[in-house]
């Protein structure tokens, strides 16, 4: 690792030069942030569980013809992905009212929204990635019309695959939050989904129960961060169900 050149440090994954021009090297770090880096810890394990869960997100996008920045998961923490231009845009939907919507609306958390609400913040961590409308993104030039259209049909399809994946493992995806790529493929430049989608990204509540088994257990304070993703891992099939002589989940390759 110390080999490699550092491109970036952010707050819960390193970016290093990957080993072919165009590619880039994403670690993702045990270390958890919350309220814009205000609230701190180092969550053992939290990075492995990532690095598969969107190695898993990913593929199953690329699968159903979404173009993401995914090239391969390396080993327990890394994964190989192609650089990008990253749009200073987060992209989040929402499908049931939670968090920073549910605050600001004074509507009670749960509610389901009439259809999927597409939201914009800016990639500003000094401004606490403010929410901007297409007239602010438009006026300041951080996208094209064009590429707000590609944006949007990326998100809804990325809710589509991710609402239906948790679905069929008891999970109600209530929102989540993506960044969107740059890639110049010869002369023409697309757009894919980057970064990552992890329980650190979105909001996963069990269908039957209401657990949260996403970030919120860290944000609140609500028991062990692991435990919630490796639950999310454990019913995609990620890792083995529970056994009197397992004591640690042990991620399947
Ligand atoms: P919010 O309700 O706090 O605005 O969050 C909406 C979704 O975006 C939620 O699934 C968590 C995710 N999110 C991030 O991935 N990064 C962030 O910095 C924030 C604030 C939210
Ligand atoms: N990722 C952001 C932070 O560190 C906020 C969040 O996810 O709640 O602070």
């Amino acid at each position: 690792m110390s080999r490699r050149k550092k491109i970036y440090e952010g707050k819960a994954k390193i970016l290093y030069e990957g080993p072919e021009p165009g590619t880039i090297v994403q670690y993702f770090k045990d270390d958890a942030t919350a309220f814009n880096a205000q609230k701190k810890d180092v969550i053992e394990g939290k990075g492995v569980l990532n690095n598969r869960l969107c190695e898993y997100f990913m593929l199953g996008l690329q699968g159903v013809g979404v173009p993401t920045h995914f090239i391969r998961r390396l080993n327990m923490r890394e994964q190989l992905v192609r650089s990008c231009e990253i749009i200073p845009l987060e992209v989040i939907v929402r499908n049931y009212a939670a968090g920073s919507m549910a605050k600001r609306l004074g509507m009670e958390e749960g509610t389901q929204l009439p259809r999927p609400i597409v939201e914009y913040c800016l990639k500003d961590d000094k401004l606490g990635d403010p929410l901007v409308t297409e007239e602010h993104i438009a006026a300041f030039g951080w996208a094209s019309q064009q590429d707000m259209d590609d944006i949007l049909s990326l998100a809804l399809r990325v809710n589509d695959f991710m609402a239906g994946v948790m679905y069929a493992v008891g999970i109600r995806l209530i929102d989540f939050k993506i960044e969107i790529g740059r890639i110049y493929d010869g002369e023409y430049p697309r757009l894919v989904v980057a970064d990552e989608i992890s329980p650190d990204s979105c909001r996963l509540w069990d269908i039957e129960t209401g657990r949260k088994l996403d970030k919120d257990v860290f944000r609140r304070d609500l028991g062990s961060l692991t435990d919630a993703y490796s639950e999310v891992a454990r019913r995609l099939g990620l890792i083995p169900k529970p056994s009197a002589t397992i004591t640690k989940p042990t991620l399947i390759n």
